[in-house]
């Protein structure tokens, strides 16, 4: 599983760090994915996704 982030829409808030510091990190003012999304962390990343204001993380 991984998480894409659509960084043009990204308003940079900062939760999906909060919710998932596993799967996403700052990158100056946006979110990025560090990598695949970790063994046992599958919720709680499509937790973020849900939790984005702007809607813009894809979980597949
Ligand atoms: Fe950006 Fe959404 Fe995370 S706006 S910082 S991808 S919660």
């Amino acid at each position: 599983m991984k998480a894409i982030i659509d960084t043009d829409s990204c308003i940079g808030c900062g939760l999906c760090v909060n919710d998932c510091p596993e799967v996403f990190e700052m990158a100056a003012d946006k979110a990025v994915a560090k990598g695949p999304v970790p063994a046992g962390k599958e919720e709680t990343c499509k937790t973020a996704a849900a939790n984005c204001p702007v809607q813009c993380i894809k979980v597949e």
